[in-house]
């Protein structure tokens, strides 16, 4: 709050954190765009810049050998520019794990089609809230938490549709983001209380 008593250069630093701070809540999803939608340079518009069609390939075919994600975002379907949905789909066959990743823009709505899942993700709190989720249950992954998908039946396979609020909700793995990139194996061991032959041995699996 400010006072009266406060020093002009504080309560200039404290308006400007507080408008900081509006404008953060204001742009927590996509920017807002002011037209309708928002067209490549050049490009006259038509139906087909609102359709997709990437998804027809899994109208009657049979499940992947393991599990696969089908993406509709802004990199497979420009028309979502400017208008903060997207989808993808998700197919597991029996015993397949959709590993921990994060989505850093945006909440996951996930939606069961077909056969079982069991889901869950841990707050900031390091509380786990884990779900196993039947045939035409949906649950929410709130934004930016770590989280996983897993079909844990052993003779049916499962089909989900997931819904993004951001047209690039991006996918950060954790496992590869921290063990196949290239962060230096002192900072790693240090921040996981291990040795670097305990770290090589986990990088190794990845990057084998
Ligand atoms: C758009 O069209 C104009 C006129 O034909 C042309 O000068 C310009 O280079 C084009 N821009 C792009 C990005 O293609
Ligand atoms: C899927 O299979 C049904 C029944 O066999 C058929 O009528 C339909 O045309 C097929 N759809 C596609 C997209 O192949
Ligand atoms: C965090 O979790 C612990 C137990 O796991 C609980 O006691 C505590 O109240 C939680 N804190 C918040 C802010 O949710
Ligand atoms: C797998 O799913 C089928 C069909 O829903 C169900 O009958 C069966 O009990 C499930 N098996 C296991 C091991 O969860
Ligand atoms: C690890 O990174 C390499 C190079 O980017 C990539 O080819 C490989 O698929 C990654 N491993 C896994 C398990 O994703």
């Amino acid at each position: 709050m400010y006072k009266p008593g406060m020093s002009p250069m504080i309560s200039f630093l404290y308006i400007t954190l507080v408008f900081c701070s509006v404008v953060q809540v204001t742009f927590s999803s996509d920017p807002n765009i002011l037209t309708d939608y928002v067209l490549p340079p050049n490009m006259t518009v038509d139906a087909n810049y609102f359709t997709y069609t990437g998804v027809r390939s899994i109208v009657n075919s049979t499940y992947p050998a393991k599990f696969t994600v089908i993406k509709a975002s802004l990199h497979e379907f420009p028309g979502l520019l400017g208008q903060s949905v997207s989808y993808a789909i998700l197919e597991f066959p029996v015993g397949s794990i959709n590993p921990l990743h994060i989505h850093p823009r945006a909440t996951e709505l996930l939606f069961v089609i077909a056969g079982s899942l069991q889901v869950g993700f841990v707050d900031t709190n390091k509380t786990l809230y884990s779900q196993k989720l039947e045939t035409g249950d949906m649950f929410v992954f709130p934004k930016g938490l770590v989280h996983f998908q897993y079909n844990s039946n052993t003779t049916e396979p499962a089909l989900a549709v997931s819904a993004f609020g951001s047209a690039s909700a991006g996918t950060q793995s954790i496992a590869n983001s921290v063990f196949n990139s290239t962060i230096y194996e002192g900072i790693l061991a240090t921040s996981f209380k291990t040795t670097a032959d305990i770290i090589e041995k986990i990088e190794s699996g990845l990057k084998g």
